[in-house]
């Protein structure tokens, strides 16, 4: 007999851990080392690293780590025996009866026959769609709904007539064990003994993950009844919160394209596979999980959400704003027009239609916004909007997401950002405090007027645009900054700038907050907001607004007799003289165009 030791080594020679991991998870070169975003932990930055040397991977977030075994035990949730069995399969490793020995083999056998009696059953039930007079009803139901013959094969689909025991009493007849069927959620024990099937009169749709192995089952009426679907329950196969119908299909496709088309019903996720959208999953009825999303990231690059145009469909699209937002997948997402489900869209209008949607697909974090602000802009429903928002927002606030999320936010509210930066903040101190709604509603209303410059704008220009930095220190722009993060960086270049020793390529060493750093090398990979020819322009509207700032502070606490005359008359002084210059520069340059 081969011992177990010996296929296990001689899997681990004929196993890449790179090929073998990175067909579930996106990995990039890193020096010796490859890296990608942790399945195993929510994280945003890769932190987990494959060593192609080592044959071992590690993730420094969540510490899991190993070899090519432990990733796939882990991955699938298996055991050692049944990640054992599934890899020397894989690698062509022979493997005989009662190799591995170990104590998790009971656990391993038990799920094996699970997965047996499930697949039998879907035969079965397949079996019963292709028979010419049991299927026929179930076939013209799938025809009136435009399934054709491929996708049907594709998905496995079957057919449960509406006897009580006709999967019971074909399991008997092929000496199943029954227990088993019961387990795995097929057949039903009676009070008087016997056995009933779980799906009857429905139209199967076999559950198959990544291993491709029938998990569970989903089943739906041909016409009107009630319940519409009826699922295989919980089993320890079957865990509906981590589980994606058609990913075992369109994981490929969903690499290749980069972008995962996430829709709610079984139907509609055969109907648009069934157009030629590869690239699609179904959730089973229940919301996006953290679990779906960390799947999915391991081979998408975004997701489009696309939710049915009723209540209910919105509703699951915005609560799934925070899920995609802690793992860090981009997501956009698709507003049907009313009435509509992709499922009708796609058989009504055609794909090219519904490829125009999913390109016009705006971001989930818009959406979110624009579906929380529809009746109007009172202050009422700012308030509103700040309470849903803010503890999403509290959720990135440390990551570079934050900040545009906020800009977007007091652009479409008009909410001043530091409003909005505080919130965040006292939120993140006390999460079960909301700010006073009278204290807010009074903030909202001081801070209407709101600057018009962001943070993003003064960041991009002092990262490319050094040059304009001692103007903008003149001038005091920082006062225009409200994001915390922000503030310390440019407040850092200034300093260095008047410490006369500013390197812009050298600024990410002279950070020490991480977020800091993170936040400026998402700066630094994207373009600038600038060219050449805008910054004069820009410094000149920024120096602009921060006299204007200074100059309504002073107004106000002299107002309230605090402030001193001095002050105040030197800016107005300063404004005045600068207005000034501006016309000046503006006569001069008139005159140029003319002359030349
Ligand atoms: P069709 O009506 O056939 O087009 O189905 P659908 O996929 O469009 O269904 P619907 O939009 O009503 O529901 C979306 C998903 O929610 C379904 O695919 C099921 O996974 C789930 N679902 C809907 N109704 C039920 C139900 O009655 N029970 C359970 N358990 N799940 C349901
Ligand atoms: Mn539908």
């Amino acid at each position: 007999m081969v011992s177990y030791q010996s296929v296990r080594d001689e899997i681990k020679r004929a196993a890449d851990i790179v090929a073998l991991i990175g067909e579930h998870v996106q990995l990039k070169k890193a020096g010796r080392n490859y890296i990608g975003l942790c399945p195993f932990h929510a994280e945003k930055d890769p932190s987990f690293t494959v060593n192609p040397e080592r044959q071992t991977f590690h993730c420094f977030g969540c510490k899991k780590g190993g070899d090519v075994f432990s990733f796939w035990m882990e991955y699938h949730s298996l055991t050692f025996p049944e990640a054992l069995r599934d890899l020397a399969e894989r690698y062509h490793v022979m493997i005989s009866e009662g190799v591995s020995g170990h104590k998790e083999k009971e656990k391993a056998d038990r799920r094996d026959a699970l997965f047996e009696i499930n697949e039998k059953a879907a035969a079965y039930y397949q079996g019963i769609l292709n028979h010419p007079d049991k299927g026929r009803a179930a076939r013209d139901y799938l025809t009136r709904r435009s399934v054709s013959r491929e996708t049907v094969v594709e998905f496995r689909l079957g057919h449960a007539t509406d006897e009580w025991d006709g999967l019971t009493q074909w399991l008997g007849r092929h000496h199943q064990d029954l227990k088993m069927a019961v387990e795995a959620g097929l057949i039903i024990g009676k009070k008087s003994g016997g056995h009933y099937d779980r799906f009857r009169g429905r139209i199967v749709f076999p559950i198959v993950d990544l291993r491709q192995r029938v998990v569970g089952f989903g089943g739906r009426v041909l016409d009107d009844a009630l319940p519409k679907y009826l699922n295989t329950p919980e089993t320890s196969l079957f865990r509906k919160g981590e589980l994606l119908y058609g990913l075992n299909l369109s994981f490929r496709a969903i690499r290749d394209k980069g972008r995962a088309a996430i829709v709610e019903g079984y139907m509609d996720c055969l109907a648009l596979r069934n157009h030629g959208l590869d690239e699609v999953v179904a959730t089973l009825g229940t919301a996006l999980t953290d679990r779906h999303v960390r799947k999915l990231k391991g081979y998408a690059r975004e997701a489009i959400v696309i939710f049915d145009s009723d209540a209910a469909g919105k509703a699951a699209a915005l609560k799934s704003l925070p899920v995609f937002l802690k793992e860090g997948l981009s997501a956009r997402a698709v507003a049907l027009p009313d009435g509509y489900d992709p499922d009708s869209f796609v058989n009504e209008n055609g794909l090219d239609r519904f490829l125009g949607l999913l390109e016009d697909a705006s971001p989930l974090f818009d959406f979110f916004l624009e579906q929380k602000l529809t009746q109007g802009d009172s202050d009422e429903e700012k308030v509103q909007v700040l309470k849903d928002i803010v503890p999403i927002l509290s959720q990135v606030s440390h990551s570079p997401l934050c900040s545009l999320y906020v800009q977007r936010l007091s652009d479409k509210t008009n909410i001043n950002e530091a409003v909005i930066w505080s919130e965040v903040q006292s939120y993140e101190k006390n999460p079960s405090r909301i700010a006073v709604e009278k204290d807010l509603k009074e903030r909202l209303n001081v801070q209407k007027a709101g600057k018009r410059i962001s943070d993003f704008q003064i960041l991009s220009l002092v990262v490319y645009y050094p040059q304009a930095v001692p103007r903008l220190i003149d001038a005091d722009c920082n006062l225009l900054l409200s994001d915390p993060v922000v503030v310390e960086i440019v407040n850092t270049i200034f300093e260095k700038y008047r410490e006369g020793d500013f390197l812009p390529e050298e600024l990410l060493e002279t950070l020490d907050n991480p977020v800091a750093c993170e936040l400026l090398r998402e700066i630094l990979h994207r373009p600038s907001i600038y060219s050449d020819q805008d910054v004069e322009q820009a410094v000149a509207e920024f120096e602009e607004e921060a006299y204007q700032t200074k100059i309504s502070a002073s107004l106000a606490s002299f107002r309230k007799g605090k402030g001193d005359a001095e002050t105040l008359n030197q800016l107005l002084k300063l404004k005045r003289r600068k207005g000034r210059q501006d016309l000046d520069s503006k006569k001069a340059s008139r005159r140029e165009e003319y002359n030349g």
